[in-house]
């Protein structure tokens, strides 16, 4: 039996191959490579030393998707793939409820058919929207302040209502706060195009050399030094979250939860510069701009419930949250090529799938 993980060579689905072939699982990867590499699921064979099938497809594919629940025995499904630019979803919010709404709703149809019923979907801690009540628990109000953050909205209650309709669907909806770190090996970690939206891609950039400076984005909140706080948690701990997810919907006979994962801290703008300054001996410059719109104030977790109901919680603190992230950075300064390159073993193509081999 294996695990079904869509989006599999994102930032987090790669962490996450990664834990899931450390503990065992045999996975199937499906990735239609919109916003991501092959190569890291290349290195995620290499750090792991376990081999995997890999299918090349859309989401919105039904047939080619159907196919990979034909020729594989799926026991449960953890699905990341979906777009998540927050400032393109507003220009193009058709194609954020194109891709990640219906995508869910062709992956659950037939998850439904094939009478797989264990699901891990990757929500986000947007879903709160702008309140400022923290630490936020899973009980809080939602409501999200742009079509992305409403995709994830949406679609919890899409599973919300799928459970209800059948309740021996088993579904975890994680949380996410703020992902980064990467691998301590240094050779898988967030790869994003262009420039980066994002707090700590940007500073690893700007420390890299490849940008000059980070712009913080308001310094007038009322918060300890001005500048945004955060729930800022390392991805191998976010990615060890998903097994205890999936460990916990394996046990039970039916319900929909959610779960934040995130650390119970926050820290600011400025204390993430200190720190990634520390850890990596580089003067980030900075300069202040006024506040980006849609941006709360303060943001962090209350991480109680997946403690309790998963046995989960963070270890990794911010030191090693930079070392890592700077370690990727500067054992990658361009990020993955965007291809399969010389160095890397030839991937066997069979019909449908390509199989990546240790
Ligand atoms: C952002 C998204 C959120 C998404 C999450 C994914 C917005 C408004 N929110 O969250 O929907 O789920 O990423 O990881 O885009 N900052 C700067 N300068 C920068 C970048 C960020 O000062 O160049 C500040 C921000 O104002 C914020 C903090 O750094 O206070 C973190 O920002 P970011 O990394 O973009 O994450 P979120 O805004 O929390």
């Amino acid at each position: 039996m294996a695990i079904l993980v869509t989006g599999g060579a994102g930032y987090i689905g790669s962490h996450t191959c990664v834990e899931l072939l450390n503990e065992g699982y045999e996975i199937v990867v499906v990735d239609n490579f919109s916003n991501s590499s092959q190569e890291a699921l290349r290195r995620v064979t290499e750090i792991t030393g376990k081999s995997f099938k890999l299918y090349q497809l859309d989401l919105l594919d039904k047939e080619k998707l159907e196919a990979v629940f034909e020729e594989n025995k799926i026991e449960a499904v953890i699905h990341f793939a979906g777009f998540k630019a927050v400032g393109e979803s507003v220009e193009l919010p058709l194609k954020y409820y194109q891709n990640n709404i219906t995508g869910t709703i062709v992956l659950c149809e037939l998850m439904k058919k094939y009478h797989v019923k264990n699901l891990v979907f990757s929500s986000s801690a947007t879903v709160y929207g702008m309140t400022d009540h923290v630490p936020i628990r899973e009980d809080a109000q939602l409501g999200a302040v742009n079509p992305y953050g409403r995709t994830k909205l949406m679609i919890e209650e899409i599973l919300r209502d799928l459970h209800h309709s059948d309740q021996t669907w088993n579904i975890a909806i994680l949380r996410y706060f703020n992902p980064i770190g990467a691998h301590a090996s240094g050779r898988i970690g967030e790869d994003p195009t262009g420039i980066p939206n994002n707090l700590m891609p940007y500073i690893s950039q700007v420390a890299v050399g490849k940008l000059e400076r980070l712009t913080i984005h308001g310094n007038d909140y009322q918060t300890k030094d001005g500048t945004g706080i955060r729930d800022y948690i390392h991805i191998v701990d976010l990615a060890l979250g998903h097994i205890k997810a999936l460990e916990k919907i394996k046990r039970r006979s039916g319900g929909v939860d959610a779960y934040n994962l995130g650390t119970g801290k926050g820290y600011s703008v400025s204390e993430m510069v200190d720190a990634f300054e520390k850890a990596s001996g580089k003067i980030i410059s900075t300069t202040i701009s006024r506040r980006r719109p849609g941006d709360a104030a303060t943001c962090y977790a209350n991480p109680t419930k997946a403690k309790e109901q998963l046995d989960w919680h963070a270890v990794r603190g911010i030191d090693e949250m930079c070392q890592d992230s700077w370690r990727w950075q500067q054992n990658n300064p361009t990020g993955y090529v965007k291809k399969v390159n010389k160095e890397s073993r030839t991937p066997v193509q069979s019909n449908a799938a390509v199989f990546f081999n240790v």
